[in-house]
């Protein structure tokens, strides 16, 4: 432990009580000691020579001396394959079944003595020593894998395995679930093993507290997204290649993912970027819908002491007519931190305060952690314990409730991966909704126990019942979280069956976009937290998980003005725009910063509420088509080199590109812009690209750029609905879709799709009927004519 980590764990500890946390430690370290023996003598194993194949849906079955692969093809297009028997399911990232084996697709021989798969979308073939290939149509390798080896413990146990696979020397790595240090993921070492970073984090620590088996791999040759469906423990080796490195040969792209246990099995979706994020929610399951309040401005803070501070607060923001959306409840309105109770001396009527305040248009939402005080007397412990024959509470080995340290003191842990647990806590958000809470906030479920030195969570021999199969923590901790999001999701639904939820969970894995979103963690105060907020967002969308952002702020200390305001100029341009803070921290609230800073906020707000309509579509677009609303540079030209390298801005659905400021003292910035036409949104200025551009950023406004032709829903400051056009360039055309807010319930809402035109120097923007008839659109606000 270094000297940072010596003052983070003080910091945690300090509140809970540093001895019960270190007695805790010891007790997860001696439970290990007695339940995990030391792995022994390992044999070591590759699949050998090929033997035969056998035809199958899809594809077939190739069997080697010393294992086997299934392969097929499914009917969107992805590719799967498992070793050693490995299937699809069970699976904890799929949503249901698995999509059905495309009958068109057939194994046939190959070249070399091995056998292949063709489809419309992609080919994938095995060689006769079990490499594993996936090419385009056109024959061009994507992804090729090396055959896998494994290691067996003698003595019996979960064999660990190593899968490296190289990819061209051109190719970019992203994804690993949320990673600070990117987007772009650099050569190096990423584990995969949800870990609260103890305090704050900058870009500099992994891992974070998502991590996912999820690489998309971006080169000339095209987009693939790998999913290595395993929840162990694991780490991938990423080397980034090198186009003519040595004697002026490419030394191709590496990755290398090993895991201490669990099934090989790969799932791989090509095409575009758009193409393969659509693929992928195929696979995992459609983004969930936020509700439209959850697209507004939001505010929290870990220690508003009362009722008092909040309704203060909240008449803040009313005063100096800020528009706020919801206010979060963090811990300190527990009674003694117990998650599902309410402290009645300083909130003695917290359904009163929910109602006046969504009187005023203001929700409340809710912090749930998932420890539970260790107590008899508490609620939820007492009905947690009557939940089955051993209550709902994970045990270690030999039978005993595990206990681990959390905010209430000693705790003990649900065991989300068993169904009738999930029912139970699905239940308990009922009394959340009685307090008048509209949305939840899952916090501390990677899951954590406070421990001043090794790993901040439950023993790794604890059990857990893995949906009746039983298995240890080793394979059920990365998925707590998504578990977890599971439970209150569905809960939700079965108690209000008319909303859709608001979940946002800080941990997760592949597939938690089904539940919900997420948000930045305890990102610190600084401009390298700023940058590593907008990693995390970028990272994450390319994951299939679209709605998140940032503490606007940084989570611990005092931002400086300048850098509270570019965090939460930046913060009103993400999905999820909160500002929040820890307890010992400095204010957040956007008057606490001077005059000027108030007055730039209030901007920022203003162009969020006027862009509300097209958030609203962004989100409704993300769950049609996984597309993630904040989306790298080179989503729709990933053969751009140079776009592929840019990190300090992103494109906003298919209309804006935005460039935020992430460094001190900036008024200027360089701007590398896609093919087109862009407008700057602030001056009107036109730009053509592909290039870089070098563009004003004053203290009042980030940088944001609207590509020629966009056709964006905006609501004018009286709340009414419009369309803001900006001139296509001569000879082209431009257009956009547009969902509109159908209410908080189930009701599908029409895509409308419009297209825009010069006609003898005017813009004339159509909407296109289902029919295909198209018909002129009056009243739309002209841009960047002239
Ligand atoms: C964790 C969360 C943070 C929250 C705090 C207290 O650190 O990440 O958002 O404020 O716990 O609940």
């Amino acid at each position: 432990m270094d000297g940072r980590d010596l003052v983070r764990s003080v910091r945690i500890l300090k509140p809970v009580g540093g001895l019960r946390a270190v007695r805790s430690a010891w007790r997860r370290r001696r439970i290990d000691a007695e339940a995990l023996r030391p792995r022994g003598a390992e044999r070591a194993r590759v699949p050998g020579p090929v033997e035969g194949v056998e035809p199958l849906p899809g594809g077939g079955l190739v069997r080697f001396a010393r294992s086997a692969v299934r392969v097929y093809v499914t009917t969107g297009g992805a590719v799967f394959w498992g070793w050693d028997g490995a299937e699809p399911l069970p699976s904890y990232a799929l949503a249901g079944r698995p999509p059905e084996p495309d009958p068109r697709a057939e194994l046939e021989p190959d070249k070399g003595g091995g056998w292949r798969v063709v489809s419309e979308r992609v080919t994938v073939a095995v060689s006769r020593n079990g490499a594993v290939e996936v090419r385009t149509p056109g024959g061009v390798v994507l992804r090729r894998d090396v055959p896998p080896r494994w290691w067996e413990p003698a003595a019996g146990g979960p064999a660990r395995w190593v899968q490296r696979s190289e990819v061209p020397a051109d190719a970019r790595f992203f994804g690993l679930g949320g990673r600070a240090g990117g987007p772009r993921l650099r050569s190096g070492t990423y584990r995969l093993w949800n870990t609260d970073p103890r305090g704050s984090f900058g870009p500099g620590d992994d891992p974070l507290y998502i991590t996912m088996p999820v690489q998309l791999v971006v080169s000339d040759a095209g987009t693939h997204l790998a999913f290595h469906d395993n929840s162990w423990d694991g780490e991938v080796t990423l080397r980034e290649g090198e186009e003519g490195a040595g004697s002026g040969h490419d030394r191709p792209g590496a990755s290398e993912v090993r895991m201490s246990g669990g099934p090989l099995r790969c799932w791989v979706v090509v095409g575009t970027p758009a193409r393969v994020l659509h693929g992928w929610t195929v696979l995992t399951g459609a983004p969930a819908l936020p509700p439209s309040w959850a697209l507004g401005p939001q505010h929290a803070r870990w220690g508003f002491g009362s009722a008092e501070e909040v309704r203060r607060v909240v008449a803040g923001y009313r005063e100096r007519n800020l528009p706020l959306s919801a206010l979060h409840l963090d811990i300190d309105h527990y009674d003694r931190h117990q998650v599902f109770t309410v402290d009645e001396e300083r909130f003695p009527d917290l359904r009163g305060l929910a109602r006046t305040l969504r009187e005023d248009g203001v929700r409340l939402v809710s912090i749930v952690d998932p420890a539970v005080k260790a107590e008899s007397g508490n609620a939820v412990h007492d009905s947690g314990s009557r939940v089955g024959a051993s209550g709902a509470f994970v045990r270690d080995s030999r039978g005993a409730v595990v206990r681990g340290v959390v905010w209430p003191g000693e705790c003990v842990y649900p065991d989300f991966t068993d169904p009738a647990v999930r029912e139970w806590w699905g239940g308990l958000y009922e009394e959340r909704l009685a307090q008048g809470f509209s949305g939840v906030w899952h916090d501390m479920n990677e899951p954590v126990s406070f421990t001043p030195f090794g790993d901040m969570t439950l023993p790794r021999s604890a059990r857990h019942v893995l949906e009746g199969r039983g298995g240890d923590h080793r394979e059920a901790h990365n998925v707590y979280g998504l578990a977890m999001a599971r439970a209150g999701y569905e809960g939700l639904r079965r108690l209000r069956p008319d909303e859709r939820p608001f979940l946002f969970s800080r941990s997760g894995w592949a597939g938690m976009q089904r539940y919900g979103g997420t948000w930045s963690g305890d990102v610190s105060t600084g401009w390298p937290g700023l940058r590593a907020s907008l990693s995390l967002v970028l990272g994450l969308g390319l994951c299939g998980v679209p709605y998140s952002g940032p503490d606007v702020g940084g989570f611990d200390g005092s931002p400086s003005p300048e850098l509270f305001l570019r965090w939460f100029q930046l913060g009103a341009w993400l999905p999820l725009f909160r500002t929040h803070a820890a307890i010992d921290a400095g204010r957040r609230e956007p008057w606490e910063f001077g005059p000027r800073v108030l007055e730039h906020a209030r901007a920022a707000l203003a162009e969020r509420e006027r862009l509300r309509p097209y958030f609203v579509t962004l989100a409704h677009l993300a769950r049609r088509t996984g597309a993630p609303y904040a989306r790298p540079v080179w989503w729709g030209s990933p053969e751009d080199r140079a776009l592929r390298d840019c990190e300090d801005a992103f494109l906003l659905g298919d209309g804006l590109l935005v460039a935020p400021v992430l460094a001190r003292g900036t008024d200027r910035r360089a701007v590398r812009l896609p093919r087109g036409r862009w407008y700057d949104r602030a001056t009107g200025r036109a730009y053509e690209g592909p290039g870089q551009v070098l563009v004003d950023a004053p203290l009042s406004r980030i940088p944001v750029f609207v590509r020629a032709g966009a056709v964006l829903p905006v609501r004018g400051g009286d709340g009414t609905a419009g369309l803001e056009v900006w001139a296509p360039a001569a000879g082209r055309t431009g257009g956009g879709l547009v969902v509109r807010d159908a209410g908080d319930g189930w009701a599908e809402a029409e895509i409308e799709r419009y297209t825009s035109r010069l006609v003898d120097g005017e813009v004339v923007v159509e909407r296109v009927m289902a029919e295909g008839a198209a018909v002129r659109v009056e009243g739309v606000e002209v841009r960047g004519l002239g």
